[in-house]
């Protein structure tokens, strides 16, 4: 920890968290004594430094928490405030978010390997995603009049209670405000798992919550592993609603846990889009937009564009713009403001990667470009991989699996058909785009593809009120970033009078 201190110069905000022995639960409104001894190391994805501990919370601290948001439902008169006077405390909490974004980007681009400036844009968004559904509260009406002959009937929406998150490491802090920001301006409260490998900045928003004054017990951050704490909470029967986000496997073990208990679950998991590139582009430029998406996280991205499919007239030129593209980026710590791709988040994500690197090109995608271990400057370690493109057909495992890393893998087409048989041509269903000039061509793939979302010359376009959500593999549930994630929160009941 010293040394990265010393390299980056952490504030000491950062450095005061971060010695935390180890950082608790937050659960009623403080950080309190874990039960039991285990912790969980969390390490600097850039340099593989172990950077703080954290308590391994179970299922006791699970049930202490639903207790609180229980309590904290019940009791705190959280849900029946006015939704102006629950818009204070929120708005509240942005503001410290925003007061204290220096020392959340900081330990987020650490814990995560991201690169500074892209961290500060997730600890932004979050503050973004928390106004405009704060906002969107004080504006919408809960109740409507139903139109019926002979009764008097309307209709009326209630928070919950309990709702429940479990959440990955490759944006902590910005899906934590994506996912609870709806469910609190609804005024349910929340019990929140970050993942093990990147709990830091949602354990420190525990401090800003405090200092913003939401009652005791409205939100609760429980870390520990996935098989411990987050099996514990996907399995309490008195949560009332769960949202996770993360892998398709673990996804179906949460929604067979939740279906147990018939707790509605939002589903947001993995993805494989595609980019279908049409011969009307200028392909250099195009090119060059497409490595910056697929090193954008160094590739950790559920939405990101990791094949590429490319018309026949313009393949030759658009591989070798992505090789001269690929072979700029620099590879480096996050924390380096000259790097321009970081590490991936873990040894073992590396690991996974790496396989992924191995397999494909004994099944039949020959590697076009790069791939391996790479080294940052002046790190000694740090779980750092080379970009890679491979091509080959689109059954290849390559193609198929969500790797999670820098890797592409490209594949030709000729007509427009093929672009879209083959941009469908995988289980998952989240989101494509589609690159061209020709703006009626561009709706046409667009709408055609079979996923969530659909973006056109563009990746990674998220506008907070355009709802976000993937089909298939991808999820279930009905997304998030939408007005009706909101309504998602509410549970609807109609109440009817006869007139006779
Ligand atoms: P994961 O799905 O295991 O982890 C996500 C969250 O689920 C973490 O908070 C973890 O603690 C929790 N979890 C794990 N097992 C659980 C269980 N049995 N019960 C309840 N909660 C549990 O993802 P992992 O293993 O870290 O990454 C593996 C792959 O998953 C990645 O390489 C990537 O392909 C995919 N992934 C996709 C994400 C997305 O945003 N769509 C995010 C993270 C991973
Ligand atoms: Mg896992």
């Amino acid at each position: 920890m010293a040394q990265i201190a010393v390299r980056f110069r952490l504030m000491t905000e950062v450095e005061d968290f971060l010695a935390g022995d180890p950082i608790r639960p937050f659960i009623n409104g403080k950080y309190m004594e874990p039960r039991s001894e285990a912790t969980l190391e969390v390490v600097d994805a850039g340099s593989s430094i172990p950077i703080a501990h954290v308590a391994a919370c179970g299922g006791e601290e699970i049930e202490e928490a639903v207790r609180a948001a229980e309590r904290a439902f019940e009791e705190s008169g959280w849900p029946t405030l006015p939704p102006n006077e629950r818009a204070v405390y929120l708005h509240r909490l942005a503001d410290l978010v925003e007061r204290d974004m220096k020392v959340l980007a900081d330990m987020e681009a650490l814990d995560c390997g991201k690169l500074h400036q892209a961290a500060f844009a997730d600890i932004g968004n979050c503050c973004q995603t928390l106004r405009y559904y704060t906002d969107l509260s004080v504006h919408t009406s809960r109740r409507s009049t139903i139109a019926v002959s002979g009764h008097e009937a309307w209709a009326m929406r209630h928070p919950y209670g309990v709702c429940a998150f479990i959440f990955p490491w490759n944006f902590p802090f910005l899906l934590l405000g994506w996912g609870i920001s709806p469910a609190l301006a609804a005024g349910n409260t929340v019990v929140v798992k970050p993942a093990e490998d990147t709990p830091l900045t949602s354990l420190y928003l525990g401090k800003l919550i405090q200092e913003a004054g939401i009652p005791d017990g409205v939100i609760n951050v429980v870390p520990g592993l996935g098989p411990k704490a987050g099996a514990a909470l996907a399995r309490h029967p008195r949560i009332k609603r769960m949202s996770f986000t993360g892998s398709p496997e673990v996804g179906k073990f949460i929604a067979t846990a939740c279906g147990g208990n018939l707790v509605p679950t939002k589903l947001e998991l993995g993805g494989k889009g595609a980019a279908v590139v049409f011969e009307d582009v200028d392909v250099k430029d195009t090119a060059n937009k497409l490595v910056q998406i697929i090193s954008f996280h160094t590739g950790q991205v559920c939405c990101t564009a990791s094949r590429w499919i490319v018309q026949k007239a313009c393949y030759e030129e658009f591989l070798s713009s992505c090789t001269e593209a690929f072979d700029k980026l620099k590879i480096g710590h996050g924390l380096d403001s000259r790097t321009g791709m970081g590490p991936v988040v873990s040894l073992k994500q590396k690991e996974r990667v790496l396989s992924f690197l191995d397999r494909g090109p004994e099944e039949g995608a020959p590697l076009l470009y790069g791939g391996g271990s790479a080294k940052a400057e002046g790190c000694e370690s740090g779980s750092y991989v080379k970009p890679a493109m491979l091509s080959g057909p689109p059954e290849n495992i390559a193609a198929q699996k969500e790797i999670f890393g820098p890797v592409a893998y490209v594949m030709l087409f000729e007509t427009e058909e093929e672009g879209i048989r083959l941009a469908n041509s995988t289980e998952y269903g989240l989101a494509n785009s589609v690159w061209t000039n020709d703006a009626a061509r561009a709706s046409r793939v667009a709408e055609a593809m079979v996923a969530g979302n659909s973006w056109i010359n563009a990746h990674n376009v998220f506008v907070h009120g355009v709802p976000y959500g993937g089909v298939n593999l991808s999820g279930l549930g009905g997304g998030v970033l939408g007005p009706e994630t909101y309504f998602d929160y509410l549970r609807p009941q109609s109440i009817v009078r006869p007139l006779q």
